[in-house]
């Protein structure tokens, strides 16, 4: 009766990964339990999901280098396979929430965010790409687009373009305060997408910084945010509290593939208790002031409490 924070299944988003193909099922190296589906066999995973009481999902597609070029032109291509995935998923299971990462660089050469020309990031010809790409998805079907591409003007830009079109009711979970981190490591590897120079410096969050996070939240709730989201996790409670503390938007906090790695990491070696470090990590981001958390580890405690 006096606890103050309780967990539960439904506060979870799981973040899957996706690839071409039929049948295809491969494990991350560096996030182990953790896979890239195929499209058949994530329609499988999604189901079994929702048995356990999941009901929101956000897809990461991982192209192949080939498919990959300077605009990101894979991001929106009509018959390009992560859009069919997505009708797919949101055919079979309209209940479902599926939501999509906004941001160029699965399907980017450079393997950057946004626009890269001669080493440096073109903001504004970025938001061109992104408003194709969001339009893209929500015709796919998504119900919550994630901006994590980190431009400025973005998420005013996106909601423009999404409601010129009809899509008013697709909303938008912006990456507020999303920072340069070295917790990103493992999902690079999952969709093989780590920048081919240079690093996200110019665009994503210096980690020193909390008071700016106040003016990032300001300004993506100005230009018509549903949600606000900081990442990583973790590293950053101060920040979820802070903008919980600052905003009446809902706060969603991502629990990187990097803070799941480690935690894997250590309990293979025995060296802590995984399943005791899963929940209290989990708990401490609600405690914090996140009501969503985005979590590799969301099937793992579906299962476990169930
Ligand atoms: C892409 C994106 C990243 C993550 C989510 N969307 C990586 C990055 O910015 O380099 C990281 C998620 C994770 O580490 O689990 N813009």
């Amino acid at each position: 009766m006096v606890e103050e924070t309780r967990l539960s299944t439904k506060d979870f988003i799981f973040p899957l990964f996706l690839i071409d193909g039929i049948n295809q099922q491969v494990e991350v190296n560096s996030m182990p339990g953790i896979y890239r589906y195929s499209l058949d066999l994530m329609l499988q995973e999604v189901e079994t999901c929702m048995e356990l009481g999941i009901r929101s999902f956000d897809i990461f597609p991982a192209y192949p280098d080939n498919k990959k070029d300077r605009f990101a032109t894979e991001s929106h291509r009509p018959e390009t396979f992560y859009l069919k995935a997505i009708h797919s998923l949101k055919q079979r299971f309209p209940e479902a929430v599926i939501m999509t990462d906004v941001a160029m660089d699965p399907y980017s050469s450079d393997g950057h965010d946004g626009l890269v020309q001669d080493g440096k990031i073109l903001n504004d010809e970025t938001l061109e790409i992104l408003g194709k790409m969001a339009l893209a998805q929500a015709q796919a079907g998504a119900d919550i687009l994630g901006p994590s591409d980190m431009m400025d003007g973005r998420v005013g830009y996106i909601r423009e373009v999404l409601d010129a079109s009809g899509y008013t009711d697709v909303s938008i979970m912006s990456y507020t305060a999303k920072y340069a981190s070295a917790f990103y490591g493992p999902f690079r590897d999952a969709l093989d997408s780590a920048p081919k120079s240079g690093d996200k410096k110019t665009y994503q969050m210096d980690p020193a910084n909390a008071r700016e996070a106040l003016i990032e939240a300001e300004l993506d709730s100005s230009e018509g945010a549903d949600f606000l989201m900081v990442k990583p996790a973790l590293a950053y409670l101060d920040i979820i509290h802070l903008l919980r503390e600052h905003t009446a938007l809902p706060i969603a906090a991502y629990n990187v593939s990097g803070e799941y790695a480690m935690i894997k990491a250590a309990a293979e070696r025995g060296w802590l208790d995984g399943e005791r470090a899963m929940l209290e990590s989990l708990l401490s981001i609600k405690r914090a002031g996140a009501q969503i958390i985005l979590s590799y580890f969301a099937k793992e405690f579906a299962l476990l409490t169930r």
